[in-house]
């Protein structure tokens, strides 16, 4: 397979906030390598892409990227239809199968290994594909329960605070490089078929309640609203902005930083 145009992004995922950025990097001229593990969903969601924007700008990696298997896949992948790459969005996280307040350390390495470690070796595995002049971005998804103490789990919590202060480190490291790092602090975001969805199943007025009372904005993003911020921050127009995490969070934040 030839090389794609210069203008190429890379990231998780098939559903809710990663499919919703591949839109944007879409609309905006990017060719994008989408990734999820189930095959026949993944292959739906890029034929939906494929539609609306034409066959040779949407890529497809199927396989679990929280595995070295799928981390080396994809960046084997990513240099095989792009050669070089400008922004990769680490998005993949899950709070889901982590007991909520567990102390077992089998948890807590589950937890930071889908949530802080598969963001690490992303980034670690894509390091020689970057264009080596004009360099580019990198953009991590975080969470607001970094900041806030909210009903999740502990170790989902640590591992979206060690992405913040890996992405800020990373910064100063990768500025010489021209490549700017920066990561992404998402709310409570719903989406069908995503978690919220579950939950509201689940206890809707519980949900509901939670929402109206700890949300200034009292309702929940969707998935384009973190997807903008992202775009936002790989774009020209936050050329001068590095190290930064920015919170998409309706103002449910409380910390004064
Ligand atoms: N939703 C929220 O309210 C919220 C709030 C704060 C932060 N975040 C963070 O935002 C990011 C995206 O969350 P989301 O809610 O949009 O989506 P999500 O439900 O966490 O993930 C959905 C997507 O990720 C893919 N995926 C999941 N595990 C994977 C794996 N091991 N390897 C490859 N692909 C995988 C799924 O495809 P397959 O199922 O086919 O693998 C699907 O395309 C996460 O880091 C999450 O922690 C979300």
């Amino acid at each position: 397979m030839g090389k794609q145009s210069e203008k190429s992004t890379s990231f998780p995922s098939t559903d809710g906030i990663g499919y919703a950025t591949a839109y944007r990097f879409l609309e905006e001229g990017a060719c994008v390598l989408i990734n999820g593990r189930n095959e026949s969903k993944a292959r739906e969601k890029r034929e939906l892409l494929e539609k609306t924007f034409g066959k040779n700008r949407v890529f497809l990696y199927t396989g679990d990227t929280a595995s070295e298997n799928g981390i080396s896949g994809i960046s084997r992948y990513a240099e095989e239809i792009f050669g070089h790459i400008d922004c990769v969005v680490a998005n993949l996280g899950c709070g889901k199968p982590m007991a909520q307040s567990s102390l077992d350390e089998e948890g807590w390495r589950k937890g930071f290994d889908i949530n802080l470690f598969s963001a690490v070796k992303l980034i670690q595995a894509f390091d020689n594909l970057w264009e080596v002049d004009t360099g580019g971005s990198i953009i991590t998804v975080s969470s607001l329960a970094a900041y806030n103490r909210i009903s999740a789990p502990y170790a989902y919590a640590a591992a979206k605070q060690g992405i913040r202060v890996f992405s800020k480190y990373l910064s100063d490291d990768y500025a010489g490089r021209k490549i700017r790092v920066n990561s992404v602090i998402p709310g409570n975001v719903y989406y069908k078929g995503g978690r919220w969805e579950e939950l509201l199943r689940q206890d809707e007025a519980g949900v509901k309640e939670y929402i109206e009372s700890s949300v200034p904005l009292k309702r929940f993003a969707i998935p384009d609203e973190i997807a903008d911020a992202i775009v936002f921050l790989a774009s020209g127009r936050a050329s001068f902005i590095t190290g930064v995490a920015l919170l998409v969070d309706g103002g449910q934040s409380r910390a004064v930083v």
